[in-house]
């Protein structure tokens, strides 16, 4: 792995004025040299983010995307079209899709591989409920997400390891938890999903990130970075976590 990233998921926080605003204070301080810094703002707003962020070492990335290329898909978007507009990298799979509108592994693996045909880099999230970790099935919920999304997938993408009960709750997993999934996920990408995964697979970790939190997660034996939500919207906060990467 070389070097970190720090992803920030805007959600549906945002109007494109204000994701604009949040670009521009994001741009002037720009990540210091191995962090990769991916800015990921609702459908709306790509284009006039991605404008603010040309020429600069930010990146662009989609919440979303169609697991097909083109057709009659009422309401989606596609990938090609997310390319074409500058993103490079697409989260796929976040726990409010999944748990909010329904996605399955299935329709998470079609969407990991439209995407990948396309050059986006997916950024695979899997996790735990509370209920699962209540009743020790981390390990099993975390390997099947994983085998399903990534089963005939070639290309390089990212996983980001989101426990769901830590997503905005203000909970996290311990520093100890961070290396135990990270060497599970490493573990589980090595053996059960094989070729398609390098040692250049990233592995983050998501769910309340914080800049005085980070340091639990990311680092040697720790994860590769992280994937922001609450903290990313606020740009003072996103800046301070970035710093504490960078570290
Ligand atoms: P959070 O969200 O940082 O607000 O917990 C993380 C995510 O949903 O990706």
């Amino acid at each position: 792995m070389a070097g970190y990233y720090v992803v920030g998921n805007w959600k549906m926080q945002l109007s494109v004025a204000e994701s604009v605003a949040l670009a521009r204070a994001v741009r002037s301080a720009p990540p210091p040299s191995g962090v990769t810094v991916v800015l990921c703002p609702s459908f709306p707003s790509l284009v006039p983010v991605g404008d603010v962020i040309k020429g600069t070492n930010l990146s662009l990335g989609a919440q979303d995307s169609c697991s097909e290329e083109r057709g009659a898909y009422t309401g989606e978007v596609s990938p090609a079209v997310l390319r074409e507009v500058g993103c490079r990298y697409v989260i796929v799979g976040h726990s409010e899709r999944r748990q909010l509108f329904y996605e399955t592994d299935e329709s998470v693996r079609r969407k990991v591989a439209t995407a990948l045909r396309h050059g986006l880099t997916p950024i695979l999230c899997v996790g735990e409920t509370a209920e699962e970790r209540a009743a020790g099935r981390r390990d099993e919920v975390v390997e099947r997400q994983l085998r399903v999304a990534l089963d005939g997938a070639s290309g390089n993408f990212i996983v980001a390891y989101e426990p769901v009960w830590a997503i905005g709750s203000g909970k996290t997993v311990t520093r100890r938890e961070a290396v135990d999934a990270h060497r599970f996920i490493r573990n589980v990408l090595d053996h059960a999903v094989g070729a398609v995964a390098t040692a250049q697979t990233a592995v983050l970790y998501g769910g309340s990130v914080t800049a005085e939190n980070v340091g639990h997660f990311v680092g040697a034996d720790l994860m590769d970075g992280v994937l922001v939500g609450t903290a990313s919207v606020e740009a003072d906060a996103f800046q301070s976590i970035v710093a504490a990467v960078a570290t």
